[in-house]
């Protein structure tokens, strides 16, 4: 697999999931362009991909919850690059509690990165993809699907991803451009620790989480990685419209 000359960008490569993508990728030569909030933390990532095959990627430091921070992420993609092949919508945010333990700011903040954003980046990108004729991979969650109390918002925000990946899959599919996602389990990544659990909570929630996991182990993010790349290169040229569970078998459970 070889992404050489093709231009990818990642949202949220400043940290966990997004991270482990950009350097997966970087590895397979691609041309990298990387968003997150966090410039140090994007610079660092850069670095180690910039150390694979020696490309050096484009960040842009950017809030995907601010409108004209998505349309400099445009414009500077296109400007530096030309293209875009591969959109990677990546960021996202959790928030934990149900109905009567959440609240509708909390519902807001949570639709803003994992949904909102999602819509307008996409459409911003739309035109330059189906030039590209190039693809989208969404990350979303099993908790698209799979039912729990524990974060309400969260997964309505991802079962509405799940819908758009669907629905722009087939909008798209005419012009040549592939939409799918990826559907991971719990991942240990910032993602947990930014809503403020402590170490010793995190451990406690892995460990439990790995008991009650079907193949007994965590699913880690070099792996997701390598899920989107394969959804995103040609060997997945008949695929769209997917949301592919990458889980240990956590939904069966
Ligand atoms: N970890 C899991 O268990 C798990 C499971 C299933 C799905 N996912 C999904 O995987 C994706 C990545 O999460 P992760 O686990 O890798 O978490 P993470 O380590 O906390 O990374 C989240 C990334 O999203 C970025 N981000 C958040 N809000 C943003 C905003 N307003 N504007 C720009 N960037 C923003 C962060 O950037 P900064 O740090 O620079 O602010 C960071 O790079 C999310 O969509 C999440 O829902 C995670």
């Amino acid at each position: 697999m070889d992404f050489n000359d093709k231009v990818v960008l990642i949202t949220g490569a400043s940290s966990g999931i997004g991270a482990a993508t950009a350097i997966h990728f970087s590895k397979l030569s691609a041309s990298l362009a990387l968003v997150g909030r966090k410039e140090n933390n994007l610079k660092r990532i850069a670095l180690y991909c910039e150390k694979a095959k020696g490309i050096k990627p484009l960040t842009i430091v950017a809030d995907v919850t601010d409108d004209s921070a998505l349309e400099r992420i445009v414009t500077e993609t296109i400007n530096n690059f030309g293209k875009i092949d591969v959109l990677i919508n990546n960021a996202g945010v959790i928030a934990m509690g149900g109905l009567k333990t959440s609240d509708v700011d909390t519902y807001d903040k949570v639709m803003a990165v994992n949904m909102r954003a999602v819509f307008q980046l996409t459409k911003l990108f739309t035109q330059h993809l189906v030039e590209s004729k190039g693809c989208i991979v969404n990350v979303s969650s099993i908790l698209s699907t799979k039912v729990t109390t524990q974060s309400l918002a969260y997964s309505l925000s991802k079962a509405a991803l799940d819908q758009f990946t669907k629905c722009v899959a087939l909008e798209l599919a005419p012009d040549g451009v592939r939409v799918n996602s990826v559907n991971p389990s719990y991942v240990k990544t910032n993602l947990l620790k930014d809503i403020g659990l402590t170490d010793d909570q995190l451990d406690l929630y892995t460990q439990n989480f790995v008991s009650k996991t079907p193949l007994k182990k965590l699913v880690e993010g070099d792996e997701v990685a390598s899920l989107i790349a394969f959804l995103a290169s040609d060997k997945a040229k008949s695929i769209t419209g997917t949301c592919a569970a990458i889980d240990a078998g956590k939904s069966l459970s």
